[in-house]
């Protein structure tokens, strides 16, 4: 062996151990799985450094072992008290009864290929529409996020939900009436980009029952799964429509399938035949080549089974339903399995998709080089009508044939809310004390089909971020106070919390939020003064503060705004005055004036307590002298008059300033 060579493997080695250590930490880090239901939460719970050393760990070794290491899972079984651990792979199942959302109660399972789990958590109506599960700690990349739903296990309850479920701020799936009776729908599934280290899982109330959960689970895949050119990006989801093993008898898992774990563990439904004597099923049991490839890894026995046209009915054809006007990305699995076919241009055909030619001359030898080896065809179309049909048809030789079939709906990704807004609106949730069943769980505007009640939303195209431009809580039922974070809604145009209870200040935050046209705050409890930063206000158009128990100086420059175009309601308040329609004030003071007119009364107070203590003590000095006079007598009578007689004079001749009081004590001494 070369040295070179061994330095090289040297090296190798403490790559790997580096890798490998990395990546043992970053799977522990997942194994506590932490759930909390407000955004604010898991922000705050997010932990920075072990974030940053993931990104240096994974994009030094991504290169060295995308393929080498286990990809990041997470498997949370519903209001299960313990981790659950099941057959037949012995699947660990993460415990969620740390999360308080929802009610957990026994389940049902709506399906064999639902996991043997007993217990699942529903979202009542009660506790809002939208609800939530944010998992921290999930290291960046590409997920497949499989949700399993349940029936709660109790008679008259009302079975089947209907709702909604988005990923990421993103409507992922919208459960269809009649979902508990098919195999293929006891789950939902997409392949999402995570960014954030975090995963937000979000059930959306539609009116037609309780969500009801039973597991969730967050499975890597490669960066570049499913990748179908040049329009595929980080903000595209797929959702899975359809997933068909073609030709074998039993519905599997990856995982049944010993597939590599990379591959997301999908289920494939098993599909005997497209419609009646329209097709056979074949088989075999050699090995297949190029099927556990990346980025897909495919189950090898993918390919070992196929459905093969009749030269009755030579073109193979299926069909399904989706959902109108939307794209779908279309995936074709092809082995050549048949013994008879063995050399290029025994079997070729075209394949339509809703009549339109997508390959043309597909022919499975030439295109793999050989036979019993995988070939995967992609494409993504506009589907306009209701259905969609994937046409097979001979051009050459032998009859077409498939192996298997992935229908994705292609959706993108939707925009957040501005971090710093849905910050506020959290503070604000906390301090009005906003009623559970106002639910603000998720993202505040989007899924766009289910954004919070109460809060207003726009697009900014330029910050491609949604912002807040309307508050509508009015006759909420609110207590509390309103905080100085709700300055930080920048974007407000509107704000309603009329007829409520709330308490405390008008925050003179208020006045920064220069695009305010409307502010309702009538008929709450607000007390202390209008702030003057209101003045500042110049698009404001209605003022409502009616109804509370605000005094003092309405705001001279809002007063002055009166004679615009603005509609300000200042009535049935505690003590509100100067401007017309409300009592005058009393003259208008500064602080220092204030402070001016307060020292002054002080002064004052001070002379006349010095002035009393002073005429006290000479008119007790007086009467002694007169009690000795008496004593005297008979000059007693004299002796007051003298002293009489000196105290005027003096006052005379000292006359401004001091008083008598002040020169009684001189004159007896
Ligand atoms: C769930 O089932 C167990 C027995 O399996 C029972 O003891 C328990 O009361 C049930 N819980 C609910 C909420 O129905
Ligand atoms: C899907 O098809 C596109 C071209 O249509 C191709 O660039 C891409 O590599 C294909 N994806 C896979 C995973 O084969
Ligand atoms: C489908 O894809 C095209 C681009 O190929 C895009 O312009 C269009 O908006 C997409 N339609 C939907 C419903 O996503
Ligand atoms: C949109 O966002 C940009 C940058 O974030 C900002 O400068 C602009 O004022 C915003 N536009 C509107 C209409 O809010
Ligand atoms: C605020 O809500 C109340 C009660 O719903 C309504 O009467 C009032 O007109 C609203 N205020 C504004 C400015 O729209
Ligand atoms: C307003 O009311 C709150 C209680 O609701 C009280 O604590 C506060 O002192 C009051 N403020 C003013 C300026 O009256
Ligand atoms: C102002 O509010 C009072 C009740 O506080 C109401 O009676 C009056 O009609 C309102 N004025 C205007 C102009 O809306």
């Amino acid at each position: 062996m070369h040295f070179g060579d061994m330095v090289f493997r040297f090296h190798l080695l403490w790559l790997f151990i580096f890798c490998s250590a990395f990546y043992l930490s970053s799977a522990r880090n997942g194994e506590l799985p932490s759930f909390s239901l407000s955004v604010t939460q898991f922000l705050g719970k997010l932990e920075f450094w072990n974030a940053k050393g993931f990104e240096l760990g994974s994009s030094f070794c991504a290169l060295f072992a995308s393929v080498r290491v286990p990809p990041f899972v997470m498997r949370i079984s519903c209001g299960a008290r313990e981790d659950v651990h099941t057959p037949k792979t012995n699947t660990l199942w993460y415990k969620d009864f740390a999360y308080t959302g929802g009610v957990p109660t026994n389940a049902t399972r709506t399906s064999y290929i639902t996991p043997p789990l007993k217990s699942l958590r529903y979202f009542p109506l009660s506790e809002g529409p939208e609800n939530c599960y944010n998992i921290n700690n999930v290291p960046k990349g590409h997920y497949s996020v499989r949700v399993f739903f349940g029936l709660v296990a109790q008679p008259n309850f009302d079975n089947e939900p209907l709702f909604d479920i988005s990923v990421e701020g993103t409507q992922t799936c919208s459960l269809q009436s009649g979902w508990s009776n098919q195999d293929d729908q006891a789950f939902a599934e997409a392949l999402v980009f995570l960014q954030d280290h975090t995963a937000s899982i979000c059930f959306h109330s539609t009116g037609h029952g309780d969500p009801a959960i039973l597991s969730i689970e967050i499975l890597q895949v490669d960066d570049m799964a499913y990748y179908s050119g040049s329009m595929w990006s980080q903000g595209t989801i797929l959702r899975t429509a359809k997933r068909l093993s073609c030709g074998t008898g039993q519905s599997k898992f990856d995982v049944d399938y010993n597939g590599d774990h990379w591959g997301g563990d999908r289920f494939w439904k098993s599909i005997p035949t497209f419609g009646q004597n329209s097709d056979t099923p074949r088989s075999t049991e050699s090995s297949i080549k190029q099927a556990s490839i990346s980025p897909n890894f495919y189950p090898e026995a993918l390919y070992q089974s196929a459905l093969i046209s009749t030269s009755t009915q030579p073109d193979l054809t299926y069909a399904m339903d989706v959902e109108p006007n939307r794209n779908y990305s279309i995936w074709l699995h092809f082995a050549e399995i048949i013994s008879s076919i063995t050399d290029v241009g025994q079997r070729v055909f075209d394949i339509l998709i809703n009549g339109n030619v997508a390959f043309k001359d597909v022919d499975i030898i030439k295109m793999t080089g050989d036979r019993y080896t995988a070939l995967v065809l992609n494409t993504t179309v506009v589907i306009n009508g209701r259905t969609l049909t994937i046409m097979l048809h001979p051009k050459e030789g032998s009859l077409a044939t498939i192996n298997a079939i992935e229908v994705f709906e292609v959706i993108a990704a939707e925009s957040k809310t501005s971090l710093e807004e849905v910050t506020a609106l959290q503070t604000l949730k906390k301090a009005l004390g906003l009623p559970l069943r106002l639910g603000w769980n998720g993202d505040p505007c989007v899924p766009q089909q289910h954004p919070w009640s109460g809060a207003d939303c726009q697009f900014n195209s330029t910050g491609n971020k949604w912002v807040i431009d309307g508050l509508g809580l009015d006759n909420q039922g609110l207590r509390g106070f309103l905080p100085d974070d709700i300055s930080r809604l920048h974007h407000l145009k509107s704000i309603n919390l009329s007829g409520n209870n709330i308490h405390g200040v008008i925050p003179s935050s208020l006045g920064t939020i220069a695009s305010l046209e409307k502010l309702d705050l009538s008929y709450n409890f607000f007390n202390g003064s209008i702030p003057e930063s209101l003045g500042q206000l110049t698009s404001l158009l209605i003022l409502n503060l009616n109804g509370n128990s605000l005094w003092g100086r309405v705001p001279a420059a809002l007063g002055g705004r009166l004679l615009h175009r603005a509609s300000f309601n200042f009535t049935d308040n505690e003590g509100l005055c100067g401007i017309p329609g409300l009592r005058t004030c009393g003259p208008h003071l500064s602080t220092g004036a204030k402070i001016g007119i307060a020292l002054g009364a002080l002064v004052s107070l001070l002379i006349i307590v010095i002035c009393s203590l002073c005429w006290w003590k000479r008119r007790q000095n007086i009467i002694r002298v007169q009690q000795l006079a008496a004593r005297e007598a008979p000059y007693a009578k004299a002796r007051t008059h003298l002293s009489r007689d000196i105290q005027m004079t003096r006052h005379n001749n000292h006359g401004h300033s001091r008083t008598a009081a002040e020169n009684g004590p001189s004159l007896l001494s």
